[in-house]
């Protein structure tokens, strides 16, 4: 693991072009469960039915109440953790350009990140399915559910991409071009399962990118795509290679 920390710290402090891509993952630490595995929400909550967008459409009420009402109690209680913190002292440093994250949680802009590509839309924002209005999470008021618009009583949803529906064009569009360019990709806390986040680091590694992985578990991309898989958690490797790069 330190010979490998230190190829990966290497790397990253001779790239001319470093991106990270997060998923859930890096908010475990915060409180957020994963969407996958032990502990899971989609092991409590069925995605085809609480994360889908015509289910949704056709059942605000079930969804807000069984799942996204307590969701929203999580993530604003949530703070950021030592990889989000790291992540801002990489930049800082100008080894790190760029977040594309799956999140949306926004603990990576909480930390400091000033480019943070939100590939699945944020949870900070809700809007009407009516008339589009719309409110930031401060404004949400939640004591009826589902909660409704202030202007035309329609019913709000949050901005961000339920499974049937696009990745913002914009957010698709840099990250595909970022994910060509650069010269190191780190992939953090991200199972790699759904398309099309999970291609950003195959992009990469086509355009001779190196691809660090950061997870405690191997995922679909250690035995490929990965150049180095950092076994662990996202709070206490990111901070290794901190340290590792102090030395450079
Ligand atoms: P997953 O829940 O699929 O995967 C989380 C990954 O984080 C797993 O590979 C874990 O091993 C790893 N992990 C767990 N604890 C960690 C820690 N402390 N540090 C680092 N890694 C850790 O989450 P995503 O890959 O982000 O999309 O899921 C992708 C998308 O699926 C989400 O954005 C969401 C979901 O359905 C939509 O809802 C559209």
């Amino acid at each position: 693991m330190e010979n490998l920390i230190e190829k990966a710290a290497s790397k990253i402090k001779n790239s001319k072009l470093t991106i990270a891509l997060t998923g859930a993952g890096i908010s475990v630490e915060s409180g957020i469960p994963p969407f996958r595995g032990k502990g899971s929400l989609w092991e409590k909550f069925d995605p085809m039915k609480y994360a889908e967008i015509n289910y949704f459409l056709k059942n605000p009420n079930e969804v807000w109440e069984v799942f996204l009402k307590d969701f929203e109690k999580t993530l604003k209680k949530a703070k950021p953790n030592s990889g989000h913190k790291g992540l801002f002292e990489l930049e800082k440093k100008g080894l790190l350009t760029t977040i594309i994250t799956q999140n949306i949680d926004g603990l990576h802009q909480k930390a400091g990140s000033n480019d943070v590509i939100e590939f699945h839309g944020s949870f900070a924002n809700f809007y009407c399915l009516e008339c589009f209005e719309r409110v930031d999470i401060q404004g949400l008021d939640l004591s009826q559910i589902p909660p409704k618009c202030k202007k035309c009583n329609g019913i709000l949803r949050p901005d961000c991409v339920f499974f049937g529906e696009m990745i913002p064009q914009d957010a698709l569009e840099r990250a595909s071009m970022l994910a060509s360019q650069c010269e190191v990709v780190i992939v953090i806390g991200t199972s790699a399962l759904v398309q099309p986040a999970a291609s950003i680091p195959v992009v990469a590694k086509t355009s001779k990118a190196f691809v660090i992985e950061i997870n405690p578990e191997p995922t679909p991309l250690s035995d490929s795509i990965a150049d180095i898989t950092l076994l662990g958690e996202a709070g206490s490797v990111i901070t290794d290679l901190l340290i590792e790069l102090e030395t450079f």
